[in-house]
């Protein structure tokens, strides 16, 4: 068999080329790196539960007809998408203050915000994804007033869709980001929703302990990573609740 060919690796993903014009195949590496690679580790397994988790997340906004790049999942660490132009930014829809946010502001971690707030860092590593307005973002080109118009609405449906799932199974949706791709259908462009819906890219906590179980977890060493995300999967149905270890190919089918 060809081997096939690799189109991008990144921190936590390679992308091949995919079996048909216009697609693409998603690999989800076991590695988690923080600080814009400053820590790193490889966590056996973290890889397949993304896969699944991204898989039950774009599976479930795509149900509610918000638009996602999956196609379908094609085995425990790969999924077939279709290949989007990545828009260079990093969209984040906050709900409670944390991060970044609780550091710029001097607030206190899970304070609540007034409503939704979504911001934007423009996707460059080197430069260690730097917040910016929205005024850099039209000047600069790397999108329009209407897309960014259709990026908020998007990351608002995401956040609902996002809050009230994790809502149900007794998770806190305190923020996320997600990045949006175009695709043309016919001469209409459209933005859809890409890279992955992951513990990677939210902060997930328990609503009634506050419990973290997202990558805060590695960031700030609080635990077990796997263990943190196997509890999301395993409240969200994706794994079995008698909880075997997901790294046992058979569990994950
Ligand atoms: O670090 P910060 O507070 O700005 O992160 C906000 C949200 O965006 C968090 O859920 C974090 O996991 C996610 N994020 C991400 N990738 C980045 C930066 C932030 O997934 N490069």
């Amino acid at each position: 068999m060809a081997r096939r060919k690799l189109v991008y690796e990144g921190k936590a993903k390679i992308l091949y080329e995919g079996p048909e014009p216009g697609t693409l195949v998603q690999y989800f590496k076991d590695d988690a790196t923080a600080f814009n690679a400053e820590k790193k580790d490889v966590i056996d397994g973290k890889g397949v539960l993304n896969n699944r988790l991204s898989e039950f997340f774009m599976t479930g906004l795509q149900r509610i007809g918000v638009p996602t790049h999956f196609i379908k999942r094609l085995n425990m660490r790969e999924q077939l998408i279709r290949q989007v132009e990545i828009v260079p930014l990093e969209v984040i829809v906050r709900n409670f203050a944390a991060g970044t946010m609780a550091q710029r502001l001097g607030l206190e971690e899970g304070t609540a915000l007034p409503r939704p707030i979504v911001e934007f860092s423009y996707k460059d590593d080197s430069l260690g994804d730097p917040l910016v307005p929205e005024e850099y973002i039209i000047a600069f080109g790397w999108a329009t007033q209407q897309d960014l118009d259709d990026i908020v609405a998007l990351a608002l449906r995401v956040n609902d869709f996002m809050a009230g799932v994790m809502h149900g199974v007794g998770i806190k949706l305190v923020d996320f980001k997600i990045e949006v791709g175009r695709v043309w259908e016919n001469d209409f462009m459209r933005l859809i929703v890409a890279d992955e819906i992951s513990p990677d890219s939210c902060r997930l906590w328990d609503i009634e302990t506050d419990r973290k179980l997202d990558k805060d977890v590695f960031r700030r060493d609080l635990g077990d990573l796997n263990d943190a995300y196997t509890e999301v999967a395993r409240r969200l149905g994706v794994l079995p609740k008698s909880g075997q270890p997901i790294t046992k190919p058979t569990l994950i089918n």
